[in-house]
């Protein structure tokens, strides 16, 4: 058992981190949202009970827990008055919500960009969530971008927001876009300001103290590793790092401070947006594993890609985000194949590969070669113990430990924070 637990998603996202993290949560003092933003979709299901969040950490449902919203994030202050709102409106009132000064903010101009841009594309879309993601953080890189505590600075923030605009609604016009005056916005953000102001400090200081106080500390990441700006499908990725390298830079600690890495992992892949999925399925076993798996987009409602597990995945992401364990999410959607497959390599021009290929005409060139192993038919949703599953099943698991060489650390199979099972202890 270690004190600090990082959770990173190992496919294209939406892999269940939301569930696992909630699920860790209460034996947690603090809970780090380290990147991304309000494109995340993270849902947590208790006492019959389901919240969908963007860019609030899951451990807000714990008022002992310290969640932070880390400086490696971009912050829509719009997404997180009205995620308050709405869970305040639910009963949530009782929470502890800290955010980086150092964050970036995601401004309005921000999304009309991501928009634009698509559009421009022409068949080559991103895919994205249209919600001004990638142009924060091009902003935040090209240094025009403003913070979360400049916003606590009225003057500071004016400058920077019209030096800002200077920029911006030039490209707007470059792009046929609506331009943004100083006041609509300035006002607007004083406004959020106001009523988040008080959230804002040194997150950086915070997380240090604890970790020194010898308290627990998990990392919530957001998206999946094959969505990283650096290790992923590029272009087809979002503009940041969920991998656990990126969490010292992102909340401000020592590497050292990293312990435990939990890789979360569905036990078959699913994909929203445009980019290469080698193991994608469409037909009749696709529909089956949607359906069950109740796979459309927590954000955008669209109907996810979904494919086989994918090893070479799986050991790509092991690799490039020191991932030691795994924990094997929405297992009970399986139940009722025949069969199920697992890829183990890729053929690519006729040659036997198991790394990443980095380009994508490459990667689109990638035969997945599979296993096939029995299925089993019964319904394991209600299961408490490993032993409790039908041997195809333990079979299966077993597979995936020898192919990732990853031991599993916990099962999930349903929803709801009962349905989970932990085979191993490790925060
Ligand atoms: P995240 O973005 O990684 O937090 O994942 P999402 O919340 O976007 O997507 C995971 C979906 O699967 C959510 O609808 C969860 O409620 C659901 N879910 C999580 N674990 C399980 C599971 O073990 N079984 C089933 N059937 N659903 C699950
Ligand atoms: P969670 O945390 C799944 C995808 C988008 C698109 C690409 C770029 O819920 O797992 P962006 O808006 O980030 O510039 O979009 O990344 N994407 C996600 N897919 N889950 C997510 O988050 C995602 N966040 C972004 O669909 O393909
Ligand atoms: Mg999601």
């Amino acid at each position: 058992m270690k004190n600090r637990l990082v959770v990173v998603g190992t496919q294209w996202g939406d892999e269940g981190k939301g569930k696992i993290t909630d699920y860790y949560a209460s034996g947690a003092d603090v809970v780090v949202r380290y990147q991304g933003g309000n494109n995340a979709g993270h849902t947590i299901a208790f006492d019959g009970q389901k919240f969908a969040l963007q860019s609030i950490p899951s451990g807000i449902f714990n008022p002992h827990i310290k969640n932070i919203m880390a400086n490696g994030m971009v912050v829509n202050p719009v997404s997180v008055v009205s995620e308050l709102e709405a869970l305040e409106a639910r009963g949530v009132t009782d929470y502890k919500l800290f955010i980086s000064d150092r964050a970036a903010v995601v401004m309005p101009y921000h999304s009309v960009l991501d928009g634009a841009a698509e559009s421009l594309k022409g068949g080559k879309q991103i895919g994205t969530t249209k919600k001004g993601i990638g142009p924060a953080y091009a902003d935040k890189f090209d240094r025009i971008g403003i913070r979360m505590g400049d916003l606590l600075d009225p003057d500071y923030f004016a400058v920077r927001l019209r030096d800002a605009l200077e920029i911006k609604n030039r490209e707007l016009e470059m792009f046929g876009c609506r331009t943004f005056s100083f006041d609509e916005i300035y006002g607007q953000y004083m406004e959020l300001a106001g009523r988040i102001g008080k959230y804002i400090c040194d997150t950086s200081v915070l997380i240090n103290d604890e970790i020194e106080k010898g308290s627990k500390v998990l990392f919530e990441g957001a998206q999946g590793v094959m969505l990283c700006i650096d290790h992923g499908t590029y272009p087809y990725v979002t503009s940041s790092s969920p991998t656990a390298s990126s969490v010292p830079l992102n909340a401000g600690i020592a590497p050292r401070y990293v312990d435990n890495v939990l890789g979360v992992c569905k036990a078959y892949t699913t994909r929203v947006g445009e980019g290469p999925f080698p193991t994608e399925l469409d037909g009749e076993v696709a529909d089956y594993i949607r359906e069950r798996g109740h796979e459309y987009g927590t954000v955008t409602g669209r109907p996810r890609r979904v494919g086989w597990l994918d090893a070479v995945v799986l050991n790509h992401t092991r690799r490039v985000s020191g991932i030691n364990y795994l924990a094997l999410m929405l297992f009970d959607v399986l139940s009722g194949l025949d069969t199920v497959k697992i890829c183990v390599a890729y053929e690519l021009d006729g040659k036997r590969i198991e790394t990443m290929p980095a380009t994508i005409p490459q990667f689109q060139r990638c035969k997945p070669v599979y296993i096939e192993l029995p299925g089993w038919k019964e319904d394991i949703s209600g299961i408490k113990s490993f032993d409790e599953l039908p041997q195809a099943a333990k079979n299966y698991v077993r597979k995936i430990e020898e192919l990732t060489r990853t031991e599993v650390a916990v099962l999930s199979v349903g929803p709801d924070r009962l349905q989970t099972v932990t085979l191993k202890d490790i925060f």
